[in-house]
């Protein structure tokens, strides 16, 4: 029989137990999952020293509340931890001007994997030279905008691409600048434990050029050879969501391997070593992320050891969180709308039913694809108040015209949440809004930034005049009001 093109998990019904036993507390705000900020105030979430009722009342819901001192304390530390190699911020995880401000501000480099977070992130006035440009296709275009700005590498993923900008980097020499910086990207063979469609090092996806075929040394002896070009070192990104810190250990030993064998080629000696980002972080209280001081050190260890053995000098260390800046940090908003009690059986006691509440918000997959696409796992709270109602098996979903349209699959909240009450999403920070979608045009949530009892709008709601700019017959209506506002 043909599998169901939804895969295995078509049809699934998760049994109720996978919530697990309800908390003691169902209001608490475990620390490792909750921004540095949040804490509640006469029972009421408050964030950066806001209450979430008065952001709710003056920004809207949903809405995506960002931690200042949690999203930059946790990139400090990273470059703290990381002292003497260069931290990119992987903005794919979030990006906006004033995210790029914060970390050009804080010292930190960049990494974009499209032109048009190039763009944005060179319009915020991020310095090019500490620009890393990443993508499996770069178009012409994309590749002359980082030559012209001249971002401080593009990571080269493919032939085809190196054929693509050797003229472009061999006219900017001829117009009396260096040659254009490189990595290499190598994809090193490393299963990492993650979920499929986010693990990057495997042989059999679309990213880098093989270690094992040999493609990874050709191509950097290819570059090398270039001399438009300057190969300055190598790139290996294993994959997201990662905990263990043994498969970065594992694409550590490969790649310095790789800088080894390009030695005995050329005789060149590459100065500098990305290894790309991927460090995992809390989305439940039971997840165990690794901190950066001790990802820092087994790298080092691991690196150190392998030039030793290699007889090859350290080169200078490169990494990529994404994740584990921007997610912690940002919680989403959202206002209960209906309750949906469905009863699933017996709860083992006689005539006890078990119930599930399907509890339904005011966003959703539009605003966290995350729980759909990747069966990703949340948490949530009962944000405006506190309960001690006893605990109701619930699951969170959003407003779309989709049953698998879902945030939190499976927890306890207080059995008397309400329409009008407002839920609170943890570490919704990474890959949420930068993965937010108009699906039945539903609008995307503002982004505001707290710190010190100060809230700040850095991104404005959507309105539905800005989509209805794109639509042929609609553009030119007079400011469409919508339902939402
Ligand atoms: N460097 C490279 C080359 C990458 O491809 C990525 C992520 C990163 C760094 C940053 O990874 P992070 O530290 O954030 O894990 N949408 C998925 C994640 C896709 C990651 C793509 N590349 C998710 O929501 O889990």
């Amino acid at each position: 029989m043909r599998a169901h093109p939804a895969g295995p998990l078509h049809g699934g019904i998760a049994p109720p137990q996978a919530a697990g036993a309800p908390p003691t507390d169902l209001g608490a705000l475990d620390p490792k999952v909750w921004p540095r900020s949040a804490q509640r105030v006469g029972g009421e979430l408050h964030l950066g020293g806001r209450p979430v009722t008065d952001l709710a009342r003056t920004h809207g819901t949903p809405l995506f509340v960002l931690d200042e001192q949690d999203f930059r304390g946790r990139a400090a530390e990273f470059a703290t931890a990381f002292e003497g190699a260069d931290v990119h911020y992987a903005s794919k995880a979030f990006l906006c001007g004033r995210v790029a401000r914060w970390v050009a501000d804080d010292g930190l480099h960049l990494d974009a994997c499209s032109g048009n977070e190039l763009t944005l992130a060179l319009a915020a006035g991020f310095p090019p030279e500490r620009i890393a440009l990443h993508g499996n296709n770069k178009s012409v275009g994309e590749l002359q905008l980082a030559v012209d700005a001249g971002i401080g590498h593009i990571v080269v993923d493919s032939f085809d691409e190196i054929d693509r900008l050797v003229p472009i980097a061999a006219a900017r020499v001829e117009a009396g600048s260096a040659p254009v910086p490189v990595l290499i990207r190598a994809t090193v063979g490393i299963e990492a434990h993650t979920h499929e469609f986010i693990a990057t090092a495997h042989e059999d996806q679309k990213f880098g050029f093989s270690l094992a075929t040999g493609d990874a040394l050709a191509a950097a002896v290819r570059v090398i050879r270039e001399p438009h070009l300057q190969l300055t070192g190598l790139h290996s990104h294993i994959g997201s969501q990662i905990f263990d810190t043994a498969g970065f250990e594992a694409a550590a030993h490969r790649v310095v391997g790789l800088l080894g064998q390009l030695r005995q080629a050329t005789g060149e000696v590459l100065a500098e070593l990305n290894l790309g980002g991927g460090f995992g972080i809390a989305y439940l209280p039971e997840d165990d992320p690794v901190s950066p001081q001790v990802i820092a050190e087994r790298l080092r260890a691991v690196i150190a050891a392998e030039c030793a053995a290699q007889g090859l000098p350290v080169p200078r260390l490169a990494i990529e969180p994404g994740r584990a800046i921007a997610g912690p940090g940002t919680v989403t908003l959202y206002e209960v709308g209906t309750i949906k009690p469905v009863r699933l059986g017996s709860s083992g006691a006689p005539g006890t039913p078990l119930v599930r509440n399907y509890v339904s918000v005011d966003g959703g997959m539009s605003d966290n694809i995350r729980t759909a696409l990747y069966d990703a796992s949340y948490t949530c709270v009962l944000a405006n108040r506190e309960s001690d109602a006893p605990p109701a098996l619930c699951r969170v979903v959003g407003k779309h015209c989709e049953s698998g349209d879902i945030l939190v699959r499976d927890l306890w909240l207080p059995s008397d949440v309400q329409p009008g009450d407002l839920l609170a999403v943890a570490a919704t920070g990474a890959y949420c809004w930068s993965m937010a979608s108009n699906y039945n045009y539903l609008l995307k949530p503002p982004v505001v930034a707290v710190r010190d009892g100060v809230a700040t709008e850095i991104v404005r709601r959507q309105r539905l005049s800005d989509v209805f700019a794109l639509d042929a017959v609609l553009a030119d209506l007079p400011d469409p009001v919508g339902a939402d506002r």
